[in-house]
């Protein structure tokens, strides 16, 4: 085989017999045995909603927040740090593996709050990250290499559709407790509590700290504190994971509480936040990975070791998102301007929950849309089944995955008429 794929002997046969030659080099392939794959099940949506001509499309599919007419949002805290950036005229040579230093402190303060005796006892450890799912992968890299418990992960069913392969690619089991009670479209407490109870000691939780992806549905604080009992009784390493801070209610310490309240009763937690959606960075890739160790000794010794990990993936992250993100929380005028516009960015979505409502009783429709209202941050989980998408998509040209899950930033004022008359048109 070898000896045929050399360029001598297909030159040679060539030679003797032209269509030999051309035949090989065109049939000669490394990759015959790969199938074609399916396309992402979320990304495929914008997909065909980019083929589709119809002036009136709706694409709620991808989880990225749009202003009111509907086009992507751009911050201006983030305008205002990329021009203070600038004019620093800053070098591009490397950051240190675990990234920006200014810029892990100020992730963790943001989630951990600034005054958190794990900060001040300097027992966690916080490294930049790819984004939310550079975390996430980080994170299940490192339980892969070093969680001495089980190696099994159980995600709330439903969870986001990424979680599933980030932990299976990283050699971690997958598992899952109940989460979402579709009789209600809200959280099915007793069960998740029930399932909790019977994990295995010693496995990982996942946990969505706030705004649940797909579902929108998030326990109440009296909920978290009887999850957390359940979680310790068990005696289950958390996993939080974190990419919505200020996205579920416009308060970012309010989203932070469950967090919070973990570490308090002391669950040692790991912790993936990302940048993303609360400043807008999306394609900038901005997040953090953070591990709350027993002491400070503990904490070096897990750095050194996701240092070690880190540096044959992607060697160091990249700088620009991390000093925008860095510059807005640690200028203080900046960092206002940022708390009011993530709290402009929750209001228009739960204002567009409730006009969708509104729209609804306006058509007419008989369901009880509550859910709609209750459910908190960037996607509704609507109760749509799989033929009303279907449906939706095909006669109305509104994109959606299968689950009947809508984002609700891509819902705009001049939109939410129209898509209350087809899912009306749809359920009734
Ligand atoms: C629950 C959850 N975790 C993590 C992420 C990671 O996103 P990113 O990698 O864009 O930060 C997302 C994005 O949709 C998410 O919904």
């Amino acid at each position: 085989m070898a000896l045929l794929k050399s360029n001598k002997v297909i030159q040679c046969l060539g030679n003797i017999s032209p269509a030999l030659g051309v035949l090989s080099s065109r049939h000669s392939s490394w990759w015959g045995g790969v199938q074609m794959g399916p396309p992402d099940p979320i990304l495929g949506v914008t997909e065909a909603f980019k083929r589709d001509s119809n002036p009136k499309k709706m694409n709620l599919g991808v989880g990225a927040y749009r202003d009111d007419q509907g086009k992507p949002f751009v911050l201006s805290c983030v305008r205002k740090a990329e021009a203070l950036i600038a004019a620093k005229q800053l070098d591009k040579e490397y950051l240190p593996i675990g990234g920006l230093g200014e810029f892990n402190k100020a992730c963790a303060q943001l989630a951990l709050g600034a005054e958190n005796e794990v900060l001040k006892s300097g027992r966690n450890i916080t490294v930049q990250t790819i984004s939310g799912t550079g975390s996430l992968r980080i994170g299940a890299n490192f339980l892969s290499r070093f969680h001495g418990g089980a190696r099994d992960v159980y995600l709330p069913k439903p969870s986001w559709g990424n979680h599933t392969p980030i932990f299976r690619d990283a050699g971690m089991q997958l598992k899952a407790y109940r989460y979402y009670d579709p009789s209600t479209c809200g959280f099915d407490f007793n069960g998740a509590l029930e399932d909790i109870s019977k994990i295995p000691e010693q496995s990982v939780i996942l946990l969505h700290a706030c705004a649940h992806n797909p579902t929108g549905v998030d326990p109440r604080p009296e909920q978290w504190k009887e999850i957390s009992e359940v979680v310790k009784k068990r005696n289950l390493l958390v996993f939080f994971d974190m990419a919505y801070q200020g996205f579920a209610s416009g308060d970012i310490d309010r989203d932070a509480w469950a967090v919070r309240h973990f570490i308090e009763q002391g669950h040692n937690i790991v912790l993936s936040q990302s940048f993303a959606k609360n400043m807008g960075l999306y394609g900038e890739r901005v997040g953090g990975f953070t591990v709350v160790c027993k002491d400070n000794e503990e904490a070096k010794r897990v750095e050194s070791q996701l240092k070690i990990l880190i540096r044959p993936i992607y060697s160091n992250p990249p700088m620009n998102g991390a000093r925008i993100a860095t510059t807005i929380l640690n200028t203080p005028e900046l960092r206002s301007v940022w708390l009011e516009e993530v709290h402009g960015m929750a209001n228009r979505i739960i204002k567009m929950r409730e006009q969708l409502v509104a729209g609804l009783k306006k058509e007419g429709s008989s369901h009880n849309w509550q859910h709609v209202i209750d459910q908190i941050g960037m996607f509704c989980f609507t109760g749509l089944k799989p033929e009303q998408v279907e449906r939706l998509t095909k006669d109305f040209s509104i994109y959606m995955t299968k689950d009947g899950r809508i984002s609700m930033a891509g819902v705009t004022s001049g939109n939410v008429g129209y898509l209350a008359e087809a899912i009306h048109a749809v359920t009734k």
